[in-house]
């Protein structure tokens, strides 16, 4: 009753912004993303009679029970293998957890792979994208390799709320995604917590979700004609648009340091110099930078030259979730 999975880490391209139901995790808005080849959680599950209750150790550190509720979400596992051991979990990712790098997607999605095999179950990937949803929306993407689409759905009971492929990773080998980390710390505020204040204050969210489903047909054409500035530049307005609205709540979230700014303005000026490069950032002051195959030596070079950046991981379109043998413990 041991399993160890390996999952990518997914970067939206559109985001998903707000819940339309918080315990199924449901969506406002559909959302596309990249899966990042080179950012991975690798997750061991064991359920045993000698564990008397969860144990979850990520990156060496044990975690406690919290908002993300990864207990819980062993829990709905072990509800729907009809198990009732405890789970030991652990898991290491290489890349800092919670600074909105996409750590829970990953996460989860290794979580979920793990435990469903050391359960004895055997889910479809739709099924396995369903279940990894209810622990962490962003999570249900990273089942899938390449480019991935998130469906709204419409359905109560979320059973059309799932991740699919568009294009699996060998479509596109040439799309890169900069990821450019300038801070390691945990953020303010969850996307949990922020995405629920916009959907409650924000007087512009429903100008955000008027607007999703274009850029959805935008991007999910863009990636089936090998446009990059149509996937590109849709991105890059899709992502000002999330942080607009994340911006006037109440109270206002604003994830942006200046590092965050210094790279915006890099790109801008890049642009001006005739070099194709768009940004995208989630619910953190980290920013992921687009470009093609072509011009990433002489992006990151620059990137890395900037004051406030630490670190730069290039990433192309990763893989599918997946069972290997190489146990953690
Ligand atoms: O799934 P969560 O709770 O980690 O929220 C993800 C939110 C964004 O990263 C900002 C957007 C997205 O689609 O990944």
């Amino acid at each position: 009753m041991k399993a160890t999975a390996i999952a990518n880490a997914n970067i939206a391209l559109v985001k998903y912004w707000g819940k339309r139901n918080k315990e199924l995790i449901l969506p406002q808005n559909g959302s596309i993303s990249m899966t990042c080849d080179e950012m991975t959680a690798k997750t061991t599950v064991e359920f045993s009679d000698k564990y008397k209750e969860h144990t979850v150790v990520i990156n060496d550190e044990e975690f406690k029970k919290d908002e993300k509720d990864i207990h819980g979400h062993i829990d709905r596992i072990c509800k729907l293998a009809g198990i009732k051991q405890h789970a030991r979990v652990v898991s290491e990712s290489n890349f800092p957890v919670a600074a909105g790098l996409a750590s829970s997607a990953s996460g989860f999605a290794a979580l979920t792979v793990a435990a469903t095999a050391a359960a004895g179950l055997k889910l479809s990937p739709k099924k396995l994208s369903i279940l990894t949803r209810q622990g962490s929306g962003s999570a249900c993407r990273s089942i899938f390799g390449g480019f991935v689409e998130w469906h709204r759905g419409k359905k109560q009971d979320g059973s059309d709320s799932y991740a699919e492929s568009i294009v699996d990773k060998k479509y596109w080998p040439d799309f890169r995604m900069i990821t450019t980390i300038v801070e390691v710390k945990k953020k303010p505020v969850s996307s949990r917590a922020g995405m629920s204040q916009t959907v409650e204050t924000c007087p512009y969210y429903e100008g955000w979700l008027k607007t999703v489903d274009e850029d959805l047909k935008l991007i999910r054409e863009g990636i089936k004609e090998r446009n990059f500035e149509k996937v590109a530049q849709t991105a890059e307005f899709n992502c000002l648009k999330m942080h607009a609205t994340m911006m006037t709540t109440k109270p206002s979230i604003i994830y942006w340091i200046p590092a965050t700014m210094e790279i915006i303005h890099a790109i801008h000026k890049m642009r001006e110099e005739g070099i194709p490069a768009y940004f995208t950032i989630d619910a953190g002051p980290n920013v992921k930078v687009l470009c093609l195959k072509k011009y990433e030596k002489e992006i990151n070079k620059r990137l890395q030259k900037l004051d406030g950046v630490i670190k730069t991981m290039v990433c192309k379109p990763g893989n599918d979730a997946k069972i290997i043998d190489d146990h953690l413990f």
